[in-house]
């Protein structure tokens, strides 16, 4: 089974050919972050023109790359939700005139899911039954939370931000900052050359019933923390800036790390933690969660730089491990976007 996944939810225009058993035939990303760079942010109408512009060349290029013939795709996988609508479209509309001129079935499937199984790409990725249940921590630039994987389209979602996402909370402090964007790698190298521990910011832990009842036993919050930073910026101008980002990232990720260790604590039967998502290319939070995994003589599960920000092959191994689970030789992904309790926001 040949898989072609098209990926368009945001500002990367990506196509990638996966292979059952699960191999990455070719990944190809054309990333639009130099053109909304200058704008500080991703400005939708200039995504999606950008998308389609580059989803051609994108397409023939990932094809070309894998080795297979355009007669070779068994089916196609692409992105339904959740981002941007404009961009998104773009990307249904060229899957939808591939799969009829290609003859072969459209899987839509859901953005957070592809994040969720993006580790399986490692090529030294066990297989799911060989870790699962599991404990995934998504940290993207527009989702976090803490959810339970008791195998590939079995999701319980433990934890989830009842506000910002952790990305989001580095973007806007990178901004805060005057840091370009996006924020998260900004942070993370001049953090490198600052003192974690200079600023107290709060972590983003709520604690209230409230919070707990909107974001579950697990819950993230990171507005407060952002707004902290705002008043420490103006009220603190002296404070050198490099201390004042790795101070920021240790607030964020160590909410990360602090939810993880009590669901290592008090979730039953879990066999392993995996990151996943733009956020977990950051080496302070994997070493971080490395230290809490092993404490727990639990095994941590990284994913590939390249798949951990957005991109194809997640797509289209989406459909590859959920038969793989059903053990039917045809795609298994329900057509809407309900995945078995994961509802993000
Ligand atoms: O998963 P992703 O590519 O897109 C979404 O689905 O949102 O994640 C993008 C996010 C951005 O917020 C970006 O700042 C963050 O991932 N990011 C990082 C790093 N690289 C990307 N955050 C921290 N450290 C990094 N090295
Ligand atoms: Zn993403």
């Amino acid at each position: 089974m040949n898989v072609l996944g098209i990926e368009s939810s945001c500002d990367e225009t990506a196509a990638a050919v996966v292979s059952s058993p699960l191999q990455v035939r070719s990944s190809v990303v054309a990333s639009q972050i130099a053109a909304h760079r200058v704008h500080g942010g991703v400005v939708p109408e200039l995504a999606a023109r950008s998308h389609l512009e580059a989803l051609q060349p994108v397409l023939s290029t990932a094809v070309e790359e894998s080795g297979l013939r355009w007669t070779d795709i068994d089916a196609l996988a692409v992105t339904q939700g959740p981002g941007l609508s404009s961009s998104l479209l773009m990307g249904m509309g060229a899957a939808r005139a591939l799969s009829a001129r290609l003859g072969v079935p459209l899987i839509p499937v859901h953005h957070m899911e592809g994040h969720l199984l993006s580790f399986f790409l490692s090529p030294e990725a066990p297989p799911p039954q060989a870790v699962c249940p599991l404990l995934v921590l998504l940290v993207t630039g527009g989702h976090t939370a803490l959810i339970r994987m008791n195998a590939p389209g079995d999701y319980q979602v433990l934890g989830r931000s009842i506000d910002d996402a952790a990305g989001e909370a580095l973007d806007k402090g990178a901004r805060l900052l005057g840091l370009p964007y996006p924020g998260g790698p900004e942070i993370e190298k001049l953090a490198r050359e600052g003192n974690g521990e200079a600023v107290p910011f709060p972590r983003g832990l709520p604690n209230s019933t409230s919070a707990l009842e909107r974001g579950g036993a697990y819950a993230f919050s990171f507005s407060g923390l952002k707004t902290a930073l705002r008043y420490y910026v103006e009220g603190n101008p002296e404070t050198s800036k490099a201390d004042v980002a790795a101070s920021y990232q240790t607030a964020v990720m160590g909410a990360l790390s602090t939810r993880v260790d009590q669901a290592l604590k008090q979730e039953s039967g879990i066999r392993g933690v995996a990151c996943v998502g733009g956020v977990a290319k950051n080496d302070y939070l994997r070493d971080t969660l490395l230290a809490v995994v092993r404490r727990h003589k639990a095994e941590l599960h990284t994913v590939p730089l390249q798949y951990c920000t957005d991109n194809a092959a997640m797509i289209a191994a989406v459909p590859l491990l959920r038969s793989l689970e059903s053990s039917t030789s045809v795609p298994a992904v329900s057509p809407n976007l309900q995945l078995n309790g994961l509802q993000l926001r």
